[in-house]
C-alpha cells in the first residue's frame, strides 16, 4: 500500500519490484495527483488500485477490497513537487497565487481562512508549533494588522517585514508557509492517527512468509520526531519508569525498528534532486 501516491514514482517502483502479480493499493487525497499516477501506472493494469482517500481511511479501503493484511506500507509525507510547482495551489511564496494550500480540494478550510479568520493567538500558536517560527507572535500580529490577505506574495511580504530567515539563509516566509500548510491539511494529527492503523494492517510473519513492513519518509523534524517516538514506544516491551523493578504496565512491543538512525539521502541523490535533502526514512517490521 502506498498511502501517499503523489505522481506514482514510488508506486511504480513497488509494482515493478513485485512483478508479475503483486498488487498495490495507492491512495492520495489530491485528485490531480491521482490523475498523474493513473497515467504513470496504466501499464500495470488491475495490479494498481488507485483511490482518492486519506491514508487514515486505510482500514475501510482494505475492507472494501477484501484484503486482510498487506506486505508493506509506504508513507512519503508532505507536499509533492507537482503541488509545489503548480503556482495556483498556493504552496509556494515564489509565485503570486491565492492562499489555498489544500492537498484535498474537498477540504473546506484554506490557508486564506486561517490567515484572515483565526484569532491572533491561535495563528501565533500554529506558526510556532507547526512552522517552528521563533517570531510567531510578531508575525501573527503583522498578519492580523494587514488583513484581509488574499495572495501568497502579499503574505510573504508581510512576514518578511517582521522576521528574517535566520542564519540558514532561507526565505523569511518559509516557516510561516510550512506552519499554515501543516494546519490546513491537519498533517500531524493524521500522521499520529495513521501509525497505529498502519502497523495493525501489516501481515504477521510466518515460517514461510516474512512479516509486513512500514516505511515512513519525513521531511521535517516535527514529522520525524512523531514517527521516531511512536516507533521507539511501540518497539519496547515495557513502558514502566526505568527504576521500577517489576513491570506493571503490561505493554508489549508490536514492532521492530530496522534502522535506529534514519536513512538519509546520499550526496549523489541530493545533487540530482535537491528537495530530497531533508528526507529521513524509518522502517519497522510487525511483530506477532
Ligand atoms: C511527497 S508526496 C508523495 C510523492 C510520491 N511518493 C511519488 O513517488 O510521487 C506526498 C503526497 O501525499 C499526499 N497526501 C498528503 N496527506 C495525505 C493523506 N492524509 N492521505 C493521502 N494522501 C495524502 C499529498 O497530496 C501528496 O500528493
Amino acid at each position: 500500500m502506498d498511502g501517499t501516491l503523489g505522481a506514482g514514482g514510488h508506486a511504480w517502483g513497488i509494482l515493478e519490484a513485485s512483478s508479475p502479480d503483486g498488487r498495490l493499493l495507492g491512495m492520495d487525497v489530491d485528485p490531480q495527483a491521482l490523475q498523474l499516477a493513473q497515467e504513470k501506472l496504466a501499464q500495470f493494469g488491475e495490479r494498481a488500485i488507485l483511490v482518492q482517500a486519506s491514508y487514515t481511511s486505510l482500514a475501510e479501503q482494505l475492507k472494501a477490497l477484501g484484503w486482510q493484511a498487506v506486505d508493506g506500507i509506504l508513507l512519503d509525507l508532505g507536499v509533492s513537487s507537482m503541488q509545489l510547482d503548480t503556482p495556483e495551489r498556493g504552496f509556494s511564496f515564489l509565485a503570486e497565487a491565492p492562499l489555498d494550500m489544500r492537498f484535498d480540494p474537498r477540504n473546506p478550510r484554506t490557508a486564506a481562512d486561517l490567515v484572515n479568520k483565526l484569532p491572533e493567538g491561535e495563528l501565533a500558536d500554529i506558526l510556532y508549533q507547526y512552522g517552528e517560527e521563533r517570531n510567531a507572535r510578531q508575525v501573527a500580529r503583522a498578519i492580523v494588522r494587514a488583513r484581509p490577505l488574499s495572495s501568497t506574495r502579499q503574505l510573504a511580504q508581510v512576514v518578511a517585514r517582521v522576521t528574517s530567515g535566520g542564519a540558514s539563509g532561507i526565505h523569511p516566509a518559509t516557516r510561516t508557509f510550512q506552519g499554515l500548510r501543516i494546519a490546513v491539511n491537519q498533517e500531524l494529527e493524521r500522521l499520529e492517527a495513521v501509525l497505529p492503523l498502519a502497523v495493525a494492517t501489516l501481515r504477521q510473519g510466518t515460517t514461510e512468509y516474512p512479516a509486513g513492513r512500514l516505511a515512513v519518509i519525513a521531511f521535517h523534524s516535527l514529522e520525524d520526531r512523531l514517527v521516531k517516538q511512536y516507533f521507539r514506544r511501540e518497539g519496547r516491551d515495557c513502558l514502566c519508569p526505568p527504576r521500577q523493578p517489576i513491570c506493571t504496565c503490561g505493554h508489549k512491543a508490536i514492532l521492530r525498528e530496522l534502522n535506529r538512525q534514519p536513512i538519509r539521502p546520499q550526496e549523489e541523490e541530493i545533487r540530482q534532486n535537491s528537495r530530497a535533502r531533508s528526507a529521513r526514512l524509518r522502517i519497522v517490521e510487525r511483530l506477532n
